[in-house]
């Protein structure tokens, strides 16, 4: 039941008669209990676990000793030393037994368990030694267990450290201050998040934010893109189904609601949820509840909801597509994420953060940039926001040698136009003789025009895909691929 290792003890007191008294108690324990160190005050006790805190297991102290230090202000100041270390209190026989308010005081400063001297001239042993004895194992115990669930947590907060290193937020522009601002507050509560901005701003890296630095950051953060699901399932993804709620559900399913239980759930692209699961989604905000297919009994599920989408909100409730009273739940806390073009001072520092980033990626040198290269970059008016700018600077690492030129940077920004739809409407006749490109690249341009018409001409992304005859699945990655989503 005890661990092997032996419990290392350091003994705060002034009395020599007490500490022989202590002694003796533990000797017959001897290969499994050393007083490591004896101290005479509260302040070399301090002094002592600040120079090794892991040294010790147990400080067995008395309430009374001489010097400043004493008392619940020591038991405090150790725990704050290493809350792990666990405290056993010894006092005399004058403090009235029945005490429970002192007793109650000195488990509330952090003692683990307290003790009386034995009244009068006893020195082989201090009051109740058999007591004495197995609270030092037991504080023993915990402190083995503190320290693993210390341990555990240092290991949580790494993670999540790593996650927020590899998904940095970058730019120092007011805008992006204010972002920071209303991310950290946002943070802080509970409330719905309501994330609108143009597409590639960076709402999905916004809303990854808000949750891993909210209390909710160890369970789960569940993104769920609605427009990139089959309407007909979107329910049962969202709420679940029990066993055998209709033909072939053999086996029931947890929603991704029941999934993202005590964390986040992202609902991107919100509009493009159908009216039931809307009306769905607002009975959950309202009653904390959903309603599982095939199940009478609603469940009770604790999840907050950030929802995003680069759609204008008035005109998608003015054409009836989007609930207004929806949109109110959803919009207890809305954050508007700024377009790149406006705030041009923060494109530098996101170029140099994304080369470094792929150049490592590839295992070779960040290149140089030239100044001019740097120019076209920050006055370029990014139509696809940071998403663009990120692929731009790939395809330029992709294709570039250790000096980044301007001319490289044209033509970078040349393909990246040449695909961006609107702006060249003749791209398929202005073929250059001295450009010629790879056919994967023409083949990118063609399709991304192709499915950017289509978009165009359909209500939907759901639709849009009908239309191509792809599931929307698939859809959405070619979409993501062509640099389109
Ligand atoms: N400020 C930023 N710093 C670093 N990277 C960013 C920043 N903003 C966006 N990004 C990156 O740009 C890409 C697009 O961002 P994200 O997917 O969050 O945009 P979005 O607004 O959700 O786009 P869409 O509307 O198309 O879904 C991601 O790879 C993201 O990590
Ligand atoms: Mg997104």
């Amino acid at each position: 039941m005890f661990s092997e290792r032996k419990v290392r003890i350091l003994l705060i007191e002034d009395e020599d008669y007490d500490v022989r008294r202590i002694k003796n108690t533990i000797k017959p324990f001897n290969d499994r209990i050393i007083l490591k160190k004896i101290v005479a005050s509260g302040e070399s006790a301090l002094a002592v676990l600040e120079q090794d805190k892991s040294d010790y297991d147990v400080v067995i102290m008395d309430f009374q000793i001489a010097g400043r230090l004493s008392g619940e202000s020591l038991i405090q100041k150790i725990k704050q030393i290493d809350s792990s270390i666990q405290i056993i209190v010894v006092t005399k026989m004058t403090i009235n037994i029945t005490d429970f308010e002192f007793a109650n005081r000195l488990i509330e400063a952090g003692a683990m368990w307290y003790c009386t001297k034995y009244p009068g001239d006893i020195e082989d042993f201090i009051y109740q030694p058999t007591d004495f004895i197995l609270s030092i194992f037991n504080a023993a115990e915990k402190r083995n267990l503190e320290k693993e669930k210390q341990k555990s947590q240092k290991r949580l907060d790494q993670s999540i450290h790593n996650i927020l290193e590899n998904k940095q937020l970058i730019g120092k522009s007011d805008a992006m201050a204010r972002l920071r601002d209303e991310i950290s507050k946002a943070s802080q509560t509970d409330a719905a998040v309501f994330i609108q901005g143009a597409s590639g701003t960076g709402k999905e890296l916004v809303a990854t934010h808000i949750h891993y630095l909210s209390r909710r950051r160890f369970d789960n953060f569940i993104p769920i893109n609605c427009g990139s699901l089959p309407h007909e399932l979107i329910e049962s993804e969202l709420f679940g189904f029990e066993r055998g709620s209709f033909t072939g559900a053999q086996a029931g399913k947890a929603g991704l609601f029941e999934v993202a239980n005590n964390g986040t759930a992202f609902l991107d692209e919100i509009i493009e949820l159908p009216a039931s699961a809307q009306s769905k989604l607002l009975r959950f905000l309202q009653e904390g509840e959903i309603d599982k297919i095939g199940r009478t009994r609603p469940v009770k599920v604790n999840v907050r909801i950030i929802a995003a989408t680069n759609k204008n909100i008035p005109e998608e409730i003015n054409a009836k597509k989007f609930r207004e009273d929806l949109f109110y739940r959803l919009n207890v806390f809305p954050i508007w994420v700024p377009q790149l073009k406006e705030r041009t001072e923060d494109i530098p520092a996101l170029v140099n953060y994304f080369m470094l980033r792929f150049s490592r990626d590839m295992s070779r040198e960040k290149p140089v940039l030239s100044e001019k290269g740097m120019d076209i970059l920050r006055n370029y008016d990014w139509p696809g926001n940071v998403r663009e700018l990120q692929n731009v600077i790939q395809r330029l690492i992709l294709k570039s040698d250790s000096l980044i030129s301007d001319r490289n940077v044209s033509d970078a920004l040349g393909s990246a136009q040449g695909f961006s739809g609107q702006r060249d409407q003749g791209y398929l006749l202005q073929w250059d003789a001295k450009k010629i490109q790879p056919l994967k690249e023409v083949e990118a341009g063609i399709r991304k025009k192709y499915f950017q018409f289509v978009r165009k001409h359909s209500s939907s992304d759901a639709e849009a895909a009908r239309k191509l005859g792809l599931a929307p699945p698939n859809y959405y990655r070619m979409c993501k691929e062509l640099g389109i989503k």
